[in-house]
Parts: structure tokens; sequence; C-alpha cells
């Protein structure tokens, strides 16, 4: 698979600026509240026509992301900009950012009201928005043949009549219905069988072009996000590691996390094939996370620097970034200044 030309600089749709979450969890019989740092510091912008694609192992903050982008939940700090324009959570804000970014989730039947026909469940947001019935019918069966659905054949029919990839194609045309700018895919492809997701990546790749969107797309599977990506951001333990280009990323990761995820992907072209060792283990706890590089624990390159203090960002490559002490040439890591391209 080979991912999509890079797309041209435009100006974002979306822009996250330092996104800060923490979820209060109870210990056993209530006591012994504890805080998950979920998102520390997490910024990041989706321009006009492009995919950003979020990686990283499970729990590493990726839904969160998205749940916050789509105002499900609220940050406990930082700032979400739609075209440049902050925005709150004010219910005509919120409104406004919903019309402006839709999400498709992974569970297609959970999205799915069981007793709406799929015409109707296409129709619903924009009736709600005020769109007569009529056109809104006209619409659902548009976007129904758009999405590779004939209406003829589906718009009556219920979502427990639909395979897995059928209800899939159901829930992104849901999405197209309020014609957004952006759709948040948060491992929208993930429960498909291979040949079907392949259908499905190739059909929001046409539709991106044809509605004119922008994409953020999550997975935990680096091959699906290289394909469909333009840009990549690799997150771990609720923080950006590495961002960058999808391309460059794939072909010289930078950071000891993304080579290791690398790494354990599957990957037939022994040409290709890297030679870092996976990493081992679960990722520790977002509860009272690791000290300094958060990857410390698990990196074969963690040194006392490492533990000490917390590597920022630094500049490896053309939009290339990546936050490890071993890309700064004045960190007094032992290989400074090793990690460029
Ligand atoms: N409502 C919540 N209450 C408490 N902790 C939460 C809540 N939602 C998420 N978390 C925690 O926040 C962290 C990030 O979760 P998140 O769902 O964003 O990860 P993820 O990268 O999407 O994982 P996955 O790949 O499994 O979907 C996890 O440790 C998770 O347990
Ligand atoms: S900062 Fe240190 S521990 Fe973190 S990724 Fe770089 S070398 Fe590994
Ligand atoms: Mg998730």
């Amino acid at each position: 698979m080979s991912a999509p030309a890079t797309h041209p600089v435009t100006a974002p749709v979306l822009t996250v600026e330092g996104l800060e979450k923490r979820f209060a969890v109870r210990g056993t019989f209530g006591r012994n509240a504890k805080t998950v740092h979920a998102l520390s510091e997490v910024s990041l912008s989706v321009r006009k026509g492009q995919t950003v694609g979020i990686v990283g192992e499970s729990g590493c903050g990726k839904s969160t992301v998205a749940r916050v982008i789509m105002g499900l939940i609220r940050q406990d700090d930082g700032i979400i900009r739609l075209h440049g324009q902050p925005s709150d959570h004010l219910p005509a804000s919120l409104k406004k950012r919903r019309r402006i970014v839709q999400m498709v989730f992974q569970d297609s039947s959970a999205s799915l009201n069981p007793r709406l026909n799929i015409e109707a469940s296409i129709m619903f947001a924009p009736m709600v928005n005020g769109t007569s019935r009529d056109e809104a019918r006209t619409h659902a069966h548009h976007l129904l043949e758009r999405t590779g659905l004939d209406p003829a054949q589906f718009a009556g029919r219920y979502p427990h009549e639909l395979s897995g990839g059928q209800r899939q194609r159901v829930n992104i045309a849901r999405a197209l219905a309020l014609r957004p700018e952006l759709i948040i895919f948060d491992e929208a492809v993930s429960a498909l069988d291979k040949s079907v997701e392949a259908q499905v990546l190739n059909l929001l790749l046409d539709l991106k072009k044809e509605f004119d969107l922008s994409y953020l797309f999550i997975s935990h599977d680096l091959n699906v996000v290289h394909y469909i990506s333009d840009d990549l951001v690799v997150m771990y333990l609720g923080q950006i590691v590495e961002r960058g280009p999808a391309d460059l990323i794939y072909a010289h990761p930078g950071h000891p996390y993304t080579r290791a995820l690398l790494a354990a992907m599957p990957n037939p072209d022994p040409e290709t094939r890297t030679e870092t060792a996976p990493v081992f283990g679960d990722p520790p706890s977002p509860i009272d996370p690791p000290s300094g590089c958060r990857f410390h624990t698990r990196c074969p390159f963690a040194e006392a620097v490492c533990e000490a203090s917390q590597p920022d960002q630094q500049r490896i490559g053309a939009d290339h970034d990546v936050a490890c002490h071993m890309a700064d040439g004045t960190s007094g890591h032992s290989r400074a200044g090793s990690i460029e391209q």
C-alpha cells in the first residue's frame, strides 16, 4: 500500500493547542481517589483537505483527543480552534462545532438506532437542524449511493439486516449528512475484515476528494494510518512523541517508540523491515506516569537524563518533530544529536 500524495499547504480547519485532560478515578470502596493523566500538552492541527493520522497503543489517549474535539467531554486546559476561532462549551459553540466536525466510531451497530431504518437514520440530524423531510430523504439517498449502497435496496432496511461493512458505510453517510468539513474516524475500520477494510479505506479517499473533506484518522494499525494519512501523530501515554509527514515517519521513524511500533508490525517486504526490537510489555499506568520522558521505563536507550527531565519537541526535518533527548544536541544524553534525517 502506498500513501496518497502529500497535500499542498492550506489553512487549518482544526487546531488544538495544549490540551490537558485528567480523569478522577476512585480506588476500592471509593477511597484513594487517583488521577488518570489521559492527555498532556497535546497540540495538533488538520489543514483543509489533509488527513492526519493518530497512532499509539491502547490507552495512550487517542479516543480522548477525539471526544474532546467533538465536545463530548470537556478538556481541563487547552484551546480548540475551528478556522482559527476558539470554540468553547456554550451550546451555540458546540452546535457549530458539530456541524463542522463529525465522527465515525468503531462499533458500527452501537452507533445506529436499531428501531430506525437506514434512510431515517441518515435523515435524522439534518431534520433536527431544520431540513425538510423531502430534502433530507433526497440527500440521504444521494449519500447512500455515494457510500456504495443502492438506495432502492438499502433505504428501508434496519441495522441488523446489514453486514458490519454496510453498517459502517451507513455511519459514514450519516456523518456526511450535515455536510461537515472534518470527519474524525476513531478505529472506524478496525473491526472489519481486511478486504472490507480496504474497500472502506478507498471509499474514504474518494469521499474526501468529492466532498472536499479533511480527516483525523485514529487507529492502532500503523499500516492503515500510513495508507490514508498525509501527516502522522504518534502518541504515548497521553503525549505526542513524534509528528510529521506520514511517508517520512514510516521510512525514517525518529522516536524510539515509533521505531518499536513499526518493528512490531507485520511487514512482508524484507527491504523495508526495521531491525529495532519491538517494545515489550504493557505501557505503564497513566495514573502517576513515569517522570521525565514517559517512555524511559521501556526505552532501550534510556539514560539518567531521560528519567530526570521531559524532552521537548525537536525539529529533525521538514515539519518533522520528535520529543526525545537523543534528538537534542544539548540534552546531555550520550547519543545526543543522533536522531536526524
Ligand atoms: N471516562 C474515563 N474515566 C476514567 N479514565 C478514562 C476515561 N476515559 C478514558 N480514560 C483513561 O484515559 C486513558 C486514555 O484512554 P483512551 O480511551 O483515550 O485511549 P485510546 O488510545 O483511545 O485506547 P484504545 O486504543 O484502547 O481505544 C486510558 O488510561 C483510559 O483508561
Ligand atoms: S528521551 Fe530517553 S527514554 Fe525517552 S525516548 Fe529518548 S532516549 Fe528513550
Ligand atoms: Mg480508543
